[in-house]
């Protein structure tokens, strides 16, 4: 298969590309660099320097013929995306109908979209699956939510398959230890930790501690990258296969807080990461964690690697290579 990556060099991109030539696939790469990496492309793939809102370059790659084409080429600071709307609607929509528009008309019918739990928003029950309702709380989880829509008029009107991927928590760093390039200036949980507990920052700040939860401390569904990335694979051989669309949860299903996170860094890097408590993020549910049945059911796909353990000491290792350079 021939398979082109937006978004190609970005954290999760690297580790999707790695999947699909792990089995032997043709992996094509396009990214603007603005948030990933060319050193992060691995070899073997092809890549091509450019944004997707550059339609003109978007259709000359796709009219070299490519099976399916994977897009997680988006901005997706939640936070942010409340501020700065204009940045999320130009890149994450008008970007995405770009993609699809050119890869409907190169013949490029199966389209993989890397979206997300926050399309749910504040959850109405948990576990969530995917019949729960679709409200988000945020512009960025909007943006998510208009994409899968399109695709699936896309779909309606123009035949062609998608799959969208609604991550939960993404974390941890490729198992096998192949993928080193940290993210700029990351915003999430366990790399910040990370940075603390290798010197980079002086402490984690705790965004609240008096939500409803068992330590007062929000709970997520972490998933590993690498588990992500199979799951990839796993859809896109799924609609090629089925000729249809599917939307499904990824999520390893078990919860963990914000300081169960902290405490099992502290545990696994044996650093002493100072944490302080510090008022609520504004826009952060209590509780979010997925049902993956769905994803079981029809995917054949569980999360292998989502474990704490796993997910830390493996982001912990790219930390240590990174500042022992
Ligand atoms: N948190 C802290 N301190 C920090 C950073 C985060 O306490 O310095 C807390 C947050 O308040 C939250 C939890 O850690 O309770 C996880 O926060 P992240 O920012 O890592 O992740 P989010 O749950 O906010 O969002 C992530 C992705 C979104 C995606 C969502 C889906 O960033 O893109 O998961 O579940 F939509």
């Amino acid at each position: 298969m021939k398979v082109l990556l937006f978004g190609g060099a970005g954290y999760i991109g690297t580790h999707v590309a790695m999947a699909f030539m792990d089995r032997g696939d043709t992996v094509g790469i396009y990214d603007n660099l603005s948030t990933g990496l060319r050193s992060n492309v691995p070899e073997g793939a092809y890549f091509y320097e450019g944004d997707i809102l550059d339609r003109e370059h978007v259709s000359a790659v796709l009219s070299e013929g490519w099976d399916a084409a994977v897009h997680l080429a988006a901005f997706k600071a939640a936070g942010e995306s409340m501020i700065k709307p204009e940045k999320y609607s130009e890149n994450n929509i008008t970007g995405s109908l770009i993609i699809m528009t050119e890869c409907e008309k190169h013949g490029c019918m199966n389209f993989i979209l890397s979206s997300s739990a926050a399309t749910y928003g504040e959850p109405q029950y948990i576990p969530i699956d995917e019949n729960h309702p679709t409200n988000p709380e945020n512009y960025y989880g909007y943006t998510k939510l208009a994409i899968e829509q399109n695709l699936a008029w896309y779909s309606k009107l123009r035949g062609m398959h998608f799959a969208a991927l609604r991550y939960f928590n993404a974390a941890g760093y490729d198992t096998e230890g192949r993928m080193l390039g940290l993210e700029k200036n990351p915003a999430n949980l366990l790399p910040i930790i990370m940075e603390c507990a290798c010197g980079m920052r002086e402490k984690v700040g705790i965004f609240g501690t008096d939500y409803d939860t068992p330590d007062g401390t929000c709970i997520r569904d972490y998933v590993h990258v690498t588990d992500l990335a199979d799951a990839h694979v796993a859809a896109a051989d799924y609609i090629m296969k089925n000729s249809k669309n599917i939307i499904v949860n990824l999520g390893s299903e078990t919860g963990i807080s914000v300081r169960e996170m902290v405490e099992a860094a502290r545990r696994i890097t044996g650093k002493p990461i100072p944490s302080e408590d510090q008022p609520r993020r504004p826009g952060d549910p209590a509780r979010l964690v997925a049902s993956s049945s769905l994803a079981h059911k029809e995917l054949g796909w569980t999360a292998k690697h989502s474990d704490v353990d796993t997910l830390i000491s493996s982001t912990w290792k790219v930390y240590l290579a990174n500042t022992a350079r």
